[in-house]
């Protein structure tokens, strides 16, 4: 599919995107994964890119060619996923999280392959991931009194708090406005407009794509159907087609959001 016709209101702006699905490792040849192909990540980036913006993405364990234009950062595990974007999203416009996060990881990872016995095998405990999209949502609330008021005190880089190399990816958001348009996904298979209202009010993101999933639709399918929750707006319908149509849908309501 050639990207034409499409409107440049993203030129200049820096767009991070994550894709596909963590691996959370139990040994050194077992991972806990989900089916998320990264298609519908890889399409945000496409369309981004042709609409001028300058994209960031941050891939996990898809088995795609890179689109032409970003910048693309590999990653496997949910804490690797965090580093990555927290680090892109210190000084980007907008943040995607189009990837299928792990919630949990196992609590211990195994430096041996795990062996089989003659006995039952022993249970694999789980810790919980951190939330990246609720973190870029606190983290922006906090930032906000601070870092969008037009108060002298609050430019960045010569304030007391200006970042060194030794920095986390968290110090460098903190310090940065972090991005101003924030965007999360979901897969509901039921109570979808309830449930996502209450993710999007949850994560603090502005934008929440609500995936249809079931029918053969959303995992590893090109085709995609969505409904995206605005906070303060009313929901968009996205009809089943391509899912650079469900991509354009989402640059179409955040492009009026970064004027
Ligand atoms: N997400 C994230 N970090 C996690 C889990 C999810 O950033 N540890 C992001 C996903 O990338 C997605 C959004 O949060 O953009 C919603 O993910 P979802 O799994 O639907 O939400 P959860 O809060 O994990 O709720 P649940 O799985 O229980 O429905
Ligand atoms: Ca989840």
């Amino acid at each position: 599919r050639v990207l034409r016709g499409r409107p440049l209101d993203l030129a200049g702006r820096r767009v991070v995107i994550s894709a596909g699905g963590t691996r959370e490792a139990i040994d050194p040849v077992r991972y806990i994964g989900n089916r998320s192909s990264g298609l519908q990540g890889y399409a945000l980036a496409r369309t981004a890119v042709a609409r001028g913006a300058q994209v960031t993405l941050v891939a996990a364990n898809v088995a795609l060619p890179d689109p032409a234009g970003a910048t693309v950062v590999r990653v496997e595990s949910a804490e690797e996923l965090r580093a990555a974007v927290l680090s892109a999203g210190a000084d980007a416009d907008v943040v995607v999280m189009a990837a299928a996060v792990a919630d949990f990881r196992p609590a211990v990872r195994q430096d041996l392959k795990i062996k089989k016995t003659d006995g039952e095998p022993e249970p694999i405990r789980l810790t919980k991931n951190p939330d990246i999209l609720a973190e870029l949502g606190e983290r922006r609330r906090a930032a906000a009194p601070m870092a969008r008021s037009a108060s002298p005190v609050a430019v960045a880089g010569s304030a007391p708090g200006a970042l060194t190399s030794s920095d986390t990816p968290e110090d460098v958001l903190a310090q940065g406005s972090g991005p101003r348009v924030i965007v999360g996904f979901a897969a509901e298979t039921h109570d979808v407009l309830a449930n996502g209202q209450a993710k999007l009010a949850r994560k603090g993101c502005d934008l929440l794509v609500v995936n249809q999933v079931g029918e053969n639709l959303a995992f590893g399918t090109p085709d995609n159907a969505a409904t995206v929750l605005v906070a303060g707006g009313e929901p968009v319908e996205v009809p089943r087609g391509p899912k650079e149509d469900v991509a354009d849908a989402v640059w179409d309501l955040v492009a009026p959001r970064l004027t």
